[in-house]
C-alpha cells in the first residue's frame, strides 16, 4: 500500500463517485491528496471519507474550466503539501441533444469544457512539477464517447475526443520534462444503475423511451465480453498504476477500462450466447462507494406506485 509514498496528488472533479474513489485509492497508496471540486460539499464528503480511513486529504473548491481557479488550486496544493507529482482530471460538462436541436450556448459550453479543463489542469500542474525540478504523471478521464459515434451526443463526443487528442499532444510537449500524460477510458459505469438508470433496472413497468440515441442497460450489458459494468474502483486501479513509478516509461496512451467493449468485433453480442441479463446482474451485485461495499444487496424491484425508494438516498 505504498506505491505512491511521498507523492502529492490533485484530483479535479473529486466528488464521491469516480473522482472521490480515485482520490481515496491514491491516498491509500501513500499520496497526500488535494480533493478539488466545483462543489465544496462534494469535495468535503470525499475528504471526510479519506481522513476517516486514516489517510491524508485536503479539500479545495474550484472550477477546473476557470484559469484563476486552477492556478489557485495548484498554488494551495504547493502551499499545503510542498509539491505536485500527480494530477487526475475529469471535470467538464456533459450535454446530450440531437444535432438538429442543438442549442448553441449548450454546444459552446459543452464542447469547450473537457478540453479546457484538460489544458488548464495540465498546464498549471506541469508548471509546478517543472518548478519543483521533478517529473510527474497527469491522467485525464475520457469516455467511450471519445472513441465512437454516439447518437444524441455530438457535444459530448466532440468534447471527449478533443480531450483525447489534447492528452496525446500534451504527452509530447511534456516528455522532455519527465512529465507523463495518459488517459483512462471507462464505458458506462455500474454506479449509474443505482442512480440514473434505477427505474430501468428495478421497475417492472418501465418502458423503453423513443429517443434515437437510447440504449437499454440490458443491451449494453450484453455487449460486454467480461459481463459486468466497470466500477469506480476499476478506474482507480488503472489510475494508481499510471500515477506510479511502475508506469515511468508509459506516456501518451489510453487504457480502456471497459470489460473488453472497445476491442470486440462490433457485431458480436456476447450476452446473447451466455444468458447475461440485467435482472440477474443487479440481483447479484453489491452497491459500492469509494470502492468498498456500501449496501448489502440491491433492493427488490419496487411495487408499482410505491413512494419511497431506498436507493434514492444514495
Ligand atoms: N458515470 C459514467 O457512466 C461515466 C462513463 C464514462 C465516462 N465518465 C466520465 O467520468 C467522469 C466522472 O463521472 P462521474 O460519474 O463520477 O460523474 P459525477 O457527476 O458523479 O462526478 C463529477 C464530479 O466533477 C465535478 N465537476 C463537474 N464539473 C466540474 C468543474 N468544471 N470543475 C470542477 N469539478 C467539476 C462535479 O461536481 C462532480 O463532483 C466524467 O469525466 C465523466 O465524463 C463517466
Amino acid at each position: 500500500m505504498d506505491r505512491l509514498a511521498n507523492k502529492v496528488a490533485i484530483v479535479f472533479g473529486a466528488g464521491p463517485n469516480i473522482g472521490g474513489t480515485i482520490a481515496y485509492f491514491l491516498a491509500r497508496e501513500g499520496a497526500s491528496v488535494v480533493v478539488s471540486d466545483i462543489s465544496l460539499s462534494a469535495a468535503e464528503e470525499t475528504v471526510d471519507f479519506i481522513r476517516g480511513k486514516g489517510f491524508t486529504a485536503h479539500p479545495v473548491r474550484g472550477n477546473a474550466t476557470v484559469e484563476a481557479d486552477v492556478r489557485a488550486i495548484v498554488a494551495e496544493t504547493v502551499a499545503t503539501f510542498g509539491r505536485v507529482d500527480i494530477a487526475v482530471n475529469m471535470a467538464g460538462r456533459v450535454h446530450f441533444a440531437h444535432l438538429l436541436e442543438m442549442d448553441m450556448a449548450d454546444w459552446n459550453e459543452s464542447v469547450l469544457s473537457f478540453p479546457t479543463a484538460g489544458l488548464l489542469t495540465t498546464r498549471y500542474t506541469a508548471q509546478a512539477m517543472i518548478e519543483g525540478g521533478h517529473g510527474g504523471s497527469i491522467i485525464h478521464l475520457l469516455s467511450t464517447a471519445a472513441h465512437f459515434g454516439e447518437a444524441d451526443a455530438t457535444a459530448y463526443t466532440s468534447s471527449k475526443a478533443a480531450l483525447l487528442s489534447f492528452a496525446r499532444s500534451a504527452a509530447m510537449d511534456l516528455a522532455h520534462y519527465g512529465i507523463r500524460v495518459n488517459t483512462v477510458t471507462p464505458c458506462s459505469m455500474e454506479h449509474q444503475l443505482w442512480t440514473l438508470m434505477r427505474d430501468e433496472v428495478l421497475d417492472p413497468e418501465w418502458q423503453r423511451p423513443e429517443r434515437l440515441g437510447f440504449y437499454s442497460r440490458e443491451d449494453y450489458l450484453k455487449m460486454l465480453p467480461l459481463g459486468r459494468f466497470p466500477r469506480a474502483s476499476d478506474l482507480a486501479w488503472a489510475t494508481v498504476f499510471l500515477a506510479s513509478d511502475e508506469a515511468e516509461i508509459i506516456t501518451g496512451i489510453d487504457i480502456p477500462v471497459d470489460a473488453g467493449l472497445r476491442h470486440k468485433y462490433p457485431t458480436w453480442t456476447p450476452g446473447d450466447h451466455n444468458g447475461t441479463n440485467i435482472r440477474d446482474f443487479v440481483a447479484n451485485t453489491r452497491i459500492t462507494r469509494f470502492g468498498e461495499p456500501h449496501e448489502k444487496l440491491i433492493p427488490e424491484p419496487r411495487p408499482v406506485g410505491a413512494g419511497s425508494d431506498p436507493i434514492s438516498q444514495e
